[in-house]
């Protein structure tokens, strides 16, 4: 391919992409199926890799993220983000509705039953972090979170992973505005991760919000692509508007390509208010996402200038928040789960009762000092709620209600499937059966994920067929899968010879699956799909983590004390050791292949880059890897800390000035060449 053809595929396929996105996103009308999206990406990718002079800092590519942000940068705000009062009645509304209209000159409802010359925008109030994204040109120069109100972080890089952010605007936008939205992740995302948290042995994320915030804030913009975080934009300012009110200003965002919610109602009374509230207040319960109120705004933006602000938030807006809806009902029995990793969770048996939508049969008591906290016991009345978390909790007792006699609640010293007993570390909120390779649910767990997709992807052997080859005594650990036979399985209920052989074909091809796999899929606790890759490009191969000291496991990018003490701790036991060596000798693979291992080395060791411009040979992206291939990390940014700042063309002046002023040495893209030959 030439280089003008390679410019004109880059530009074809950006646009195609970008078409895309505007109708999955904007118009939520998604004209390709994501298998075929990710091909178009992964095409653009490719390109771009192999021309860099064309890679554009607002190409969809930057969608896959890959770019490490160390410290985030704080940035001052051009206009202050402030909040929005709430409110939790009817009567704090009209209130609100008789502020509005006395501030505005305006006497009571008119003769036609209106709002008395304003309309309000209803919108619905999501539940995530708020983000400030600034455009320029068309294109999006910055994100900034909150943060106090005045300053917040710049976290621009992660941003441009959020697929309903816009990197380029369509049609025909003002030079500079602001927009405001909000960032969240869908309950869908949200499970999933807290699936993938449960099989590494993490505490699950308490709720879809925090789950949102804490993924901005993550260094690596490639897990934050992974996370799929969506965005609403519900406010624009600037100076060159395209319309006057709330209400069409969001329509002309819309059509620029950004995604507005379709829920957003204009209200010509209190009344429709009342009714968008009421409505919402049930539905809520249907929508994919979190929702903690509503919001009501006056729609004129010069009644909004007349109307002002407060030290604190705008006197033309309010929120409405909703009531967590909470019921009252016994809690029967206090049952304990145990978990892959052996963390004991206690759960309140409840007598069924309905709550928002739902019926309730069991809440969470998440661990021995919340019932202690609480001083539930079982027999009393407890109040269940359901606010942002998807799980209900118990949030207290009626004690006005609790019966004579009842006893306080014991905590298991043993555990309920196998017996053995139960530990608990002190920075540790939960308990753990220590019983790790002999207590059922453990032994099933771990087997679970050791067959997952992101791990040795033998997907011929599911939850089902694991629990009936645990039950007919055919494997004990993830060793023994390698040991079974044809024969064996056939006896089994349910397992043709076409299961078998699938069966056995998917172990033996899981042989082929890449250390880094391997080292995820033996389960060792904290160990995640990312921190097992950093590890096993450093160590390279099994028997090297073997001997790692704690001490050099710190050294790891992403691994720290806690990490490290898990990774020991699995290592010293005897029987993980027996089956790591039994896995050995099965053929796994327990080291880079010649591929991964070509062109590395420790040349770089205790080495940080920032790279900064572009660059003739190599895209950032490449660069990046060789930096980690050899040994060194990367950073987003400049500090005392930074040895080399990687110079390309077009530097930004902002780094130049603070690579000299900390006397960080600049290098070239030749230098760099030179320094890994
Ligand atoms: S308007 C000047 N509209 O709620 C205030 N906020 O305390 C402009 N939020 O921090 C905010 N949905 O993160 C607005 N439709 C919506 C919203 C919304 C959620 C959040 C936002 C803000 C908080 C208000």
């Amino acid at each position: 391919m030439t280089e003008a053809q390679a410019k004109k595929k880059i530009e074809d396929l950006s646009k195609e992409i970008e078409k895309h996105n505007y109708n999955y996103y904007a118009l939520d009308n998604p004209t390709i199926s994501d298998y075929d999206f990710d091909m178009l990406l992964e095409e653009l990718v490719k390109l771009e890799k192999e021309f860099p002079q064309f890679l554009s800092p607002d190409s969809p590519s930057q969608r896959v993220g890959g770019a490490i942000t160390k410290v985030f940068k704080t940035v001052k705000h051009k206009y202050a983000m402030l909040s929005l009062s709430n409110s939790y009645s009817k009567e704090e509304l009209s209130d609100f509705d008789e502020r509005v209209k006395k501030g505005l000159g305006l006497g009571g409802n008119d003769l036609f039953g209106g709002t008395g010359g304003v309309e309000y925008v209803c919108e619905l109030k999501f539940d995530g972090l708020s983000i400030s994204l600034t455009y320029e040109h068309g294109k999006l120069v910055k994100a900034v979170t909150r943060g106090d109100g005045v300053q917040g972080d710049d976290v621009t890089t992660n941003a441009k992973t959020i697929r309903s952010i816009p990197l380029q605007l369509k049609g025909d936008f003002p030079d500079f505005f602001e927009i405001r939205g909000e960032i969240y992740m869908s309950h869908k995302m949200f499970d999933e991760i807290n699936k993938e948290r449960e099989e590494i042995g993490e505490a699950p994320l308490a709720n879809p919000r925090n789950s949102a915030s804490g993924t901005m804030k993550m260094q690596d913009s490639g897990i934050v692509a992974k996370r799929k975080l969506e965005c609403f934009v519900y406010y624009m300012m600037g100076d060159k508007l395209p319309a006057k009110t709330q209400y069409q200003n969001l329509e002309m965002a819309k059509k620029w390509g950004f995604r507005t919610s379709p829920q957003t109602q204009l209200c010509g009374s209190m009344e429709e208010v009342f009714a968008f509230i009421d409505h919402w207040d049930k539905a809520r319960h249907k929508l994919p996402f979190d929702i903690d109120g509503i919001v009501i705004k006056v729609n004129d933006y010069k009644q909004q200038q007349n109307l002002g602000f407060t030290a604190k938030s705008p006197r033309w807006a309010i929120a409405y928040k909703f009531k967590a809806e909470q019921v009252s009902t016994v809690l029967e029995k206090v049952t304990y789960q145990v978990g892959r990793t052996g963390s004991i969770t206690p759960v309140a048996n409840l007598k069924p009762v309905l709550l928002a939508g739902t019926t309730v049969k069991r809440a969470s008591l998440h661990n021995a000092d919340i019932i202690e906290k609480l001083d539930v016991r079982e027999g009393d009345y407890v109040y269940v709620e359901k606010g942002g978390e998807i799980i209900p909790k118990i949030v207290g007792v009626d004690l006005s209600k609790r019966p004579k006699g009842l006893e306080p609640l014991k905590y298991i010293t043993k555990c309920p499937e196998c017996g053995a007993k139960l530990e608990r570390k002190e920075e540790e909120a939960n308990h753990y059966c220590v019983n790790e390779n002999g207590c059922p649910p453990q032994i099933k767990g771990k087997m679970e994920h050791f067959v997952s997709r992101k791990a040795m992807d033998i997907d011929s052997l599911g939850g089902e067929t694991i629990e009936q080859l645990y039950k007919e005594g055919l494997v004990k650990n993830i060793a023994d899968l390698y040991d079974l036979k044809k024969e064996q399985l056939l006896p089994l209920e349910r397992m043709a010879e076409k299961s078998a052989n699938n069966l056995i074909e998917g172990i033996e091809a899981s042989k082929k699956v890449p250390f880094e796999r391997v080292l995820y899929a033996i389960g060792i606790r904290h160990v995640g799909e990312t921190t097992a890759k950093k590890i096993a490009r450093k160590v390279k191969n099994m028997d090297a983590l073997l001997q790692a000291s704690e001490e050099e496991l710190l050294h790891i990018e992403e691994v720290g004390e806690i990490i490290a003490k898990s990774i020991a701790h699995f290592f010293s036991q005897p029987d993980n050791r027996k089956i790591v060596e039994r896995l050995q000798k099965h053929g796994l693979q327990f080291a880079l292949s010649e591929e991964q291992l070509q062109n590395t080395s420790n040349k770089l060791e205790g080495k940080t880059f920032v790279i900064s411009g572009t660059f003739e040979r190599h895209s950032r992206d490449e660069l990046k890897d060789m930096i980690e291939k050899n040994g060194g990390k990367n950073s987003g940014s400049i500090s005392g800390k930074t040895s080399f700042v990687l110079a390309g063309d077009n530097m930004g002046p902002e780094k130049l000035k603070k690579a000299e002023k900390l006397g960080v040495q600049i290098i070239s893209e030749a230098d760099f060449e030179k320094m890994i030959q």
